[in-house]
This record gives C-alpha cells, sequence and structure tokens, in this order.
C-alpha cells in the first residue's frame, strides 16, 4: 500500500524523523531554514499531512491549494500563524501540541527570572573578560527574587506551573485572566483586574495566547503602571507586548528591566532593546529542551494517524 504523504517544514530531532521516514512519505527533505514560498506552496499543494513550525504563516491564499490536505499539525502550543477559519472552511484538521511542553516553558520562565533579577547573564560576561577585581559589598547588587509579587498574566496550563514554582520561592501570586483556576492545596492565588497584576507585581509573566485581544496587551499605558521596580518577563508571544512602548520604558528606568524570550517581529529584535544592558534575550527556546521537542513530534504523529486512519484528533484546535 502507498505511505501516504507528508510535508514537513523544518528539520525535527531524529527520533521524530525517524518515525517519519518508517510511515509516511516524505515530500522534500527539511532543513533548518524556513522554506522558501514556492517550496511552501508545493508541500502544501501535493501533501495528505503536514507538520509546519510557528514560523511558518499559513494563511487562506496557500489553504486554497492544499486540494489533497487532511490535517495540518502545528509544531506548537500557540497557533497563530494559521488561519482556523480558512482550514475549517476546507475541512482541514488544525491541532497543537499542548501539555509537552508546559514544564519546558515554566522553566525557562524562571530561569529568565532569575537571570534578569540577580544579572547572572552580566556578571558571567564579566566574569569571561577576566577583569573581575573580586568580591566587593557593593558589587553587581540585584533584586531580591523571594518573598516578592509575582504576576501572572493567563493563568492557562504555562501560567499555574510558573505559578506553581513561585512556591518555593515563597512569593504571593496575583493573577489576571480567567478566574476560576483550582489553587494547589497551602498556596493562595489570588485574581485580580489586570491593571491591578500590572500595578502591583514586582515580577510580572505573560503567559497568553497570541489573539486579535491580546496584541499589544501590554502597551504604553500598562507599562506606565508598573513600578519602576518591577521587571516584566515574556515567554508567550512578542506581539503581546508593544515593543516600542517596552523600549522607551526600559531607556527611561520606568520599569527596572525585562527578559524576554520572545518578540514582535522575530527573528528581528528591536536595535535598541538590544543595546540596553536591563534586559536578557533569549533567542524563544521556551519549548527547547530534547526531550520536550521530541515529544512535540511524537504528539504532530499521534494527531496526523489519527486524522489519516479515519478517527477524531486528539489535539484539534479548529
Ligand atoms: C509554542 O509551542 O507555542 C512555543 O512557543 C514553541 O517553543
Amino acid at each position: 500500500m502507498e505511505r501516504p504523504t507528508l510535508y514537513v517544514t523544518r528539520l525535527l530531532p531524529r527520533p521524530v524523523l525517524d518515525s517519519i521516514l518508517g510511515q509516511y512519505r516524505m515530500l522534500t527533505e527539511p532543513t533548518d531554514l524556513p522554506p522558501k514560498e514556492e517550496e511552501l506552496r508545493h508541500g502544501f499543494a501535493e501533501a495528505q499531512a503536514v507538520i509546519c513550525t510557528l514560523t511558518d504563516r499559513i494563511d487562506a491564499s496557500l489553504l486554497s491549494q492544499a486540494k489533497r490536505l487532511k490535517i495540518i499539525a502545528n509544531y506548537a502550543v500557540g497557533y497563530n500563524n494559521i488561519d482556523l477559519a480558512a482550514a475549517a472552511q476546507r475541512g482541514i484538521v488544525v491541532t497543537n501540541t499542548p501539555d509537552v511542553l508546559t514544564d519546558a516553558t515554566a522553566d525557562l520562565t524562571w530561569g529568565l527570572m532569575l537571570a534578569l533579577m540577580r544579572r547572572i547573564v552580566e556578571g558571567d560576561a564579566w566574569v569571561r573578560t577576566g577583569t573581575w577585581p573580586g568580591w566587593t559589598p557593593t558589587q553587581m547588587l540585584g533584586a531580591d527574587v523571594s518573598g516578592k509579587t509575582l504576576g501572572i498574566v493567563g493563568m492557562g496550563r504555562i501560567g499555574q506551573a510558573v505559578a506553581q514554582r513561585a512556591a518555593g520561592f515563597r512569593m504571593p501570586v496575583i493573577y489576571a485572566g480567567r478566574e476560576s483556576v483550582c489553587n494547589p492545596p497551602g498556596i493562595s492565588w489570588v485574581w485580580r483586574s489586570l491593571d491591578e497584576v500590572v500595578a502591583e507585581s514586582d515580577c510580572l509573566s505573560l503567559h497568553v495566547p497570541l489573539t486579535e485581544s491580546t496584541r499589544h496587551l501590554i502597551d504604553r499605558r500598562k507599562l506606565a503602571l508598573m513600578k519602576p521596580t518591577a521587571y516584566l518577563i515574556n515567554t508567550s508571544r512578542g506581539p503581546v507586548i508593544d515593543e516600542s512602548a517596552l523600549v522607551s520604558a526600559l531607556e527611561a528606568r520606568t520599569i527596572a528591566g525585562a527578559g524576554l524570550d520572545v518578540y514582535e517581529h522575530e527573528p528581528t529584535v528591536h536595535a535598541r532593546l538590544r543595546s540596553l544592558p536591563n534586559v536578557v534575550l533569549l533567542p524563544h527556546l521556551g519549548s527547547a529542551t530534547l526531550g520536550t521537542r521530541v515529544r512535540m513530534g511524537f504528539i504532530c504523529l499521534d494527531n496526523i494517524a489519527a486524522v489519516l486512519g479515519g478517527r477524531p484528533a486528539p489535539n484539534r484546535v479548529n
């Protein structure tokens, strides 16, 4: 029997590729580079299933050529890169990879928070120059983390995983978003309005999906509400913050600093942001552990097997 055709837009971890090669006919040999427009169009026109990534823009025009396509398995939990309605109109199932990247993203959020507030990246760079003169009481003083108020915007899976880790730092958690989250025993998470969370947090961490209502959710006005001693962390999607307004706030020191894993115009990072000392900047590493990326691949494959086998996709989003 002929194997189903699968188009994979980007190189995936070896165990996932091996599994694909055993079951599908791959349309092209994926690489680490984004596919050229022409290749993307050919892939969507020919394949029965596609695995794509968050940087591939899947719009109505591309989907209009996808005559044989049954499923788009997005290799990400976020799916703002895909026109869901256009896919649904053509009967194409869209799936994502929830749960398996929750811990990795929450861990990285904490890494970013600690690196920023305790100036870890700056310290590492200094030691490497060979000019560190030795310990002094006033050297590289950062901000206390333990006991400070953590604000979470978006209390979904990742927001809750970040909040759970705050217990170890004895940090009270306030959050904005849906009200009905279930506090783990012995921990108090307090719901507040978005403005209150923004204004009261010592560290504000964003965990909302990118939608029309969350684009520039953190704008000039919200940044002005933040304490001058507060830090902003974003491991969700770049456009949730108005990046120009953030740069102005950081330059004027109306907030203390920002830890960013995502950017408004990825992979371009605002030039003035790159020159600021009070930021830690990562290259979208939220889910970047080998185990997580392998699990994400297998979720894509489970969803594809279900749809091509005539069963409901476990992680359908449209
Ligand atoms: C996601 O899955 O949405 C992440 O941003 C990928 O790292």
